[in-house]
This record gives structure tokens, C-alpha cells and sequence, in this order.
């Protein structure tokens, strides 16, 4: 049974205005540095997503921003109620994403609307597309900010989308970083370059909301697959024009070329998903492009990273963290939940557990910090079944009073990390090495009773009765909320 879902960005986006979360911009904003700024302030701010009728220099182009950058928005692209709760939400993902991968479906070229228009040859000119400059201070151009990129390991066939950020550097070539321990990194620098062969790539600019939402997740099977859990229906694809390359039919604009083995041309900087401009300058891995097909009218997507929040950080800390749950409870952990808050940009995972037993914490950390999505943590608390892991109030308190300032924990040194952490010296971003740290917030099973001290909570600490008898008071006592 298919879940209600948007298969474009189109139907994405009006659902967005009947839901009064869109706001639309008639008049004509500037590539150069402007669009960026109002997606920037929407993200800070949690506005509606903005919407661009008219960007200079590009008439018949449109523009999309801040595609989902809060829960609500999430919450109407998996079409659930624009008011579920961060748990109802992670339920239902988890739930669709657990089971049978549901394969997609091929469709004809004349079907699809990303062949309207097809640019081969010279024809195919990146700066005929209008490319934001995001930030100022940004080395170049991003065309691909909110994006995925199509590529397929040369042995096993396996498809792989993901979002790898990419700068336009001239008419046909973009650049842009893939870390070595991402999928497309294996690939590519496992594979083809070994070879000295050329990778196939297609960049999907402008998909429906699902296939954005599995391209960035860590998704543990072809993200296409991923994506028809998520629809609980097959996703369209077609065929790629200069490869054998498959990409949604209905996506808005489709770049399509070959990664190049032997070169690297320099890139960055950029605002990073940490908030912060960190890696330098430096040359980085080539996309040469050999045709774009698009849609009439095409709308670009434009995300914004930066402080939070933005979609890389709510949707990478909610498919983070989720994955954290599965494993967890694949391996029989008693936990009641994993939770990233997206301002810890993905790298704080609360998970609550009940204690069953000593070490469970240490557990908890070594599963994460022991996991592939490893790089992309810093920071494990682990908090009992009775602290709300969604409540950061509740989280902060148990981290200050239950975890003891030096036995409660435990550090990771030599991981792997990335070379974006902010506060990583200058030797650990080069070798993309990390430190990780867990905070047991659990008190010691092997206290005695008498000694755990008793939370003083209205819950905790009054008789039933007289929690009853106030609850039901509480309005003719005078209290409003
Ligand atoms: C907006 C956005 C931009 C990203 N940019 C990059 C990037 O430039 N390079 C990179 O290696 N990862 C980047 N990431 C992280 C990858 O997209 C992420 O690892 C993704 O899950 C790729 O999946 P896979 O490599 O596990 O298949 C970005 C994520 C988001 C959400």
C-alpha cells in the first residue's frame, strides 16, 4: 500500500502553501549572494520555505529554498499530520524503512519529465543554470546544494545516491569534496581510480522530497530501494542520455558526466554542516559534464548551511540517530530510544536505556563508535528510561547530576572523524582523525538502595492521589496552561 507521498518537487511545494509553510517571492532576487541570504535567515529563523519566481540573469528558472528544513516540513513529505511529534515521526520512518526494499520502476524517456529539455555537446553549459553563490566568502558557485549524485560500483552494480556538495568551476566542469568513507568514496577511490578509469555520474537537482530524504540518509541499501520504502511505492527512474544511469523521472534538472580519475582542481571554501567555514582550499575530486536535461521551467533547489538549523543537519541527525536505534535494537539493547538534536549538527547521540545491567553504557558507545557511521559522532549520553530523551532540559539535568565529572567518562581517542570538525587541530583534519567521548549518565547498579538518590519530581515524589486531585484542580486553582 503506497503512503501518501509527493513524486515531485512540484506537488512537494504546493502541498507546502496549503499548509501555509511557503513563502512566494515575485519579485526578482539576485543569484549573487541574495538568494543565499534569505535562505540563511529562513533556516535561523525557522520560516517558510521560500519560493523564487524570478532570479536575475535567468529567466524560466525558478527557485526552491530551504526544502525541508524543519520537522513540520518532514512530517508533510512522509504525508503524515504537518503537526506530528519528532517520536511519531521517527516511529513511522523506522517502521517504513524496516522490511522488504521495494524495487524501482523504469519508465519511458517520453514519460519523463526531466527529457523536456535535453543540452548535449556545447549545448551543455553549467552557467546557463542559475547556480547560487550560497555564502559570501563561498570559493565559487553551488549548483548542488540540496541534490544527490547517481553512481554505481563497477563489480557489484550497486547504486548509490548521496549528497556530495558541488561547485561550478567552468561550462562543463564542477568539483566538489567525497569523503574517502562515504559510499561514493569507496567507490570511486576504491575502484575506479585504482583503474584510472573515468566514473559515470548523474547530479539529480530538484527531486521529490523522499528520494532527498534517503539520499542523505545512511541508508544500508541502494537509496532508490530506500526511497520506495519511504513512498511505499516503487520510485520512477529513467534512463540516463550519455550513460547507463538511472535517475527519477521526474526530478527538475539532471546533470549527467563522468568523475575524473587523474585530476583534482581546487575547491571551497564553503558553509559547512557545523556551522562554520572550515576545510581550506584544496584540490578536490572533478565532475566533467557531457549533457543536462531539465524540465520546463526548471526549479533549483537551494539549501543553506550554516548555523542551525538546515536540512543537512535535522535530516542527517534524524537518519543518524535512527540507524543508531536500529543497530541498538538489533542487538537487543533495552533502549527506549535515539535521539540527535540537530543543533549538535550530528554529532551528540542520546540514547535512554534501561540500566539492566553494569556496563550498558559502555556498550551503548562502543555499538556507536564501533558502527560505520562512526566519523560522523563525537559525543554518546547515555540516559535512563525515565529521562525524556526528546527534552533537552531533561537531558541537560541528567547529564549534570547523574554523570559523574571524571568515572562517568570514557574517552575514544584515535577514531575516525572528518576534516570538518571545527575544533580539530590542524594534523587531525588532515588525517581526518577524530576523538569521541561517552557520558554515562546512569547511576552504578551496584550502589546500594539506600544510596541512589530519589528524583524530586511532582511524578516522582507525591502520592497518586494527591497528583490526581491537583491535576483535575489545576484550572480552578486559576492556572491557565
Ligand atoms: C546538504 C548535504 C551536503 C553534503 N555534502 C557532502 C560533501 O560535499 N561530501 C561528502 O562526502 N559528504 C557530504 N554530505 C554527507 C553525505 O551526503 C552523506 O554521507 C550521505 O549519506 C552520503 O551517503 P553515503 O556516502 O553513505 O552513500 C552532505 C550531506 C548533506 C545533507
Amino acid at each position: 500500500m503506497p503512503y501518501l507521498f509527493y513524486k515531485d518537487n512540484r506537488e512537494f511545494i504546493n502541498a507546502l502553501q496549503s499548509n501555509n509553510d511557503l513563502v512566494i517571492i515575485e519579485q526578482e532576487v539576485d543569484w549573487d549572494l541574495e538568494m543565499g541570504a534569505i535562505v540563511r535567515r529562513v533556516c535561523e529563523r525557522k520560516s517558510a520555505s521560500p519560493y523564487f519566481k524570478k532570479i536575475r540573469d535567468y529567466p524560466g528558472f525558478e527557485a526552491f529554498g530551504a526544502p525541508l528544513a524543519t520537522y513540520k516540513r518532514l512530517a508533510i513529505a512522509m504525508g503524515m499530520n504537518p503537526d506530528a511529534s519528532i517520536p511519531e515521526i521517527s516511529d513511522e520512518y523506522v517502521k517504513r524503512t524496516t522490511g522488504e526494499p521495494i524495487k524501482p520502476i523504469v519508465v519511458e524517456k517520453k514519460k519523463a519529465p526531466c527529457k523536456e529539455n535535453i543540452w548535449l555537446g556545447k549545448e551543455a553549459d553549467l552557467f546557463k543554470l542559475p547556480g547560487p553563490m550560497v555564502h559570501d566568502g563561498d570559493g565559487g558557485r553551488y549548483l548542488a546544494t540540496w541534490h544527490f549524485v547517481v553512481s554505481k560500483d563497477p563489480d557489484t552494480g550497486f547504486v548509490n545516491w548521496g549528497m556530495y556538495r558541488q561547485m561550478v568551476f567552468d561550462e562543463k566542469t564542477m568539483v566538489g569534496p567525497v569523503l574517502p568513507f562515504s559510499d561514493m568514496g569507496k567507490m570511486f577511490y576504491g575502484k575506479y581510480v585504482p583503474k584510472n578509469k573515468p566514473m559515470p555520474f548523474a547530479t539529480v537537482i530538484g527531486c521529490d522530497p523522499l528520494s532527498g530524504v534517503a539520499a542523505c540518509a545512511p541508508a544500508p541499501i541502494p537509496e532508490d530501494e530506500f526511497t520506495g520504502m519511504l513512498m511505499g511505492a516503487p520510485v520512477e527512474l529513467v534512463k540516463c542520455e550519455t550513460n547507463d544511469l538511472y535517475v527519477p523521472a521526474h526530478a527538475e534538472i539532471i546533470i549527467e558526466g563522468e568523475v575524473l580519475p587523474d585530476i583534482r582542481i581546487e575547491e571551497a571554501p564553503f558553509g559547512e554542516y557545523t556551522g562554520y567555514r572550515t576545510s581550506p582550499r584544496e584540490p578536490r575530486t572533478v565532475y566533467r559534464i557531457k549533457a543536462i536535461t531539465f524540465r520546463n521551467n526548471p526549479i533549483v533547489t537551494v539549501s543553506n548551511m550554516g548555523v542551525p538549523t538546515d536540512e543537512g543537519q535535522l535530516l542527517r541527525s534524524f537518519s543518524l540517530g535512527l540507524e543508531m536505534r536500529k543497530l541498538l535494537d538489533s542487538q537487543g539493547i533495552p533502549i527506549t530510544g535515539v535521539f540527535m538534536w540537530p543543533e549538535s549538527t550530528h554529532h551528540l547521540v542520546v540514547v535512554g536505556v534501561r540500566p539492566a545491567y553494569s556496563g550498558i553504557a559502555s556498550q551503548i558507545a562502543n555499538l556507536v563508535f564501533g558502527s560505520k557511521l562512526s566519523p560522523w559522532f563525537t559525543m554518546v549520553v547515555v540516559v535512563d528510561h525515565e529521562t525524556d530523551i526528546y527534552n533537552k532540559d531533561e537531558v541537560i539535568h541528567a547529564l549534570c547530576t547523574k554523570c559523574h565529572p571524571i568515572r562517568g567518562i570514557r574517552k575514544y581517542e584515535q577514531a575516525p572523524g572528518t576534516p570538518l570538525y571545527p575544533f580539530a587541530d590542524p594534523e587531525d583534519r588532515k588525517w581526518s582523525r577524530g576523538s569521541q567521548v561517552l557520558f554515562d549518565c546512569l547511576f552504578p547498579l551496584d550502589w546500594p538502595k539506600a544510596m541512589v538518590p530519589i528524583k524530586v519530581s511532582f511524578n516522582n515524589v507525591y502520592p497518586k492521589e494527591i497528583q490526581e486531585k491537583v491535576l483535575k484542580n489545576w484550572k480552578s486553582y486559576g492556572f491557565q496552561d
